[in-house]
């Protein structure tokens, strides 16, 4: 029965093809039948093909810098307690470091996370030092301007362990950057202040546009700010119930965003999350 009906098929099949061909075999020069010639050589026409988004690009070379030096990749929620997002961070909500941060607020005690930093304590909760992680995703803040967006990307790394100084955070970041800017950028570690970090300090680039000798982007500073960073504060420690006598450690957050724009010299954020192919496919 299945043998009958698979012959039928086959013959009606070859019967097809058969005329088929005679059709092609009848057509002289690339003439088809009664169509048009038609000119094999041409190329096709390419179906678009996407691509992942310049952030993500970012992202996934961010973490595979610090993947070489044996840091693994953290992440935890967008909607998150202001225990995480602030308190745990050494910033109650007495404290005038809140009022920087344009929050906004989901419910009393819930916001979209400002920072990455929210996720070091998740981690140190849930595991004893040595620690090594970075952090990239998504943080929320009131803001829209040329250079700022409601919703943008960061990058957080956190390093505990004992031992760690300031000198491991320099040399870590300057491994970084030059990885990322390449060899010859200058850095700068500037004095700053974080409520979770102490000390701390921002750290500027060497303007990639003028190499230093001074232009709009870099405001005719030569620098450009890139990042904050600093030695956690023992109080951070205190609320993942680290022993401070015997962990030091370091953290360091930064916009994946600005990295992108800095290093394909993008004038404004909105191109980055406006998503008009024209732009994205650049890259
Ligand atoms: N969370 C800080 C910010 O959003 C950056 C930072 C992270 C600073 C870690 C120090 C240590 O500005």
């Amino acid at each position: 029965m299945l043998g009958q009906a698979a012959n039928k098929v086959k013959a009606a099949l070859s019967k097809a093809l058969e005329a088929k061909k005679a059709t092609l075999d009848g057509a002289e020069d690339g003439k088809v039948g009664e169509r048009a010639p038609v000119d094999l050589s041409l190329p096709g026409r390419r179906p678009p093909v996407g691509h992942s988004h310049i952030v993500a690009q970012v992202a996934e070379e961010l973490v595979d810098i610090f993947a070489e030096l044996g840091f693994q990749v953290a992440q935890g929620p967008d909607i998150e307690t202001e225990y995480y997002n602030f308190d745990s961070l050494n910033t109650p909500s007495d404290h005038p470091a809140r009022d920087s941060h344009d929050t906004f607020y989901v419910k009393p005690g819930v916001v979209l996370r400002t920072h990455t930093s929210p996720v070091q304590m998740r981690v140190m909760e849930k595991i004893k030092p040595p620690v090594a992680v970075v952090v990239p995703g998504r943080v929320y803040r009131v803001d829209y301007d040329a250079s700022h967006s409601p919703m943008f990307y960061q990058f957080e790394g956190l390093l505990v362990d004992e031992g760690v100084s300031f000198a491991d955070l320099k040399g870590t970041l300057n491994h970084f950057i030059h990885k990322v800017f390449g060899a010859k950028v200058k850095t700068r570690f500037r004095p700053h202040f974080f409520p979770f970090t102490e000390p701390s300090a921002e750290v500027d680039i060497s303007c990639s546009v003028c190499s230093g000798s001074g232009c709009r982007l870099c405001k005719h500073s030569g620098w450009i700010e890139i990042l904050g960073c600093g030695m956690v504060h023992p109080n951070v420690f205190g609320y993942a119930e680290y022993d401070t006598e015997k962990y030091t450690g370091f953290a360091f957050g930064m916009g994946v965003d600005r990295i992108a724009m800095l290093r394909h010299t993008i004038p404004t954020i909105h191109h980055v999350y406006d998503n008009d192919v024209r732009f994205l496919e650049q890259f």
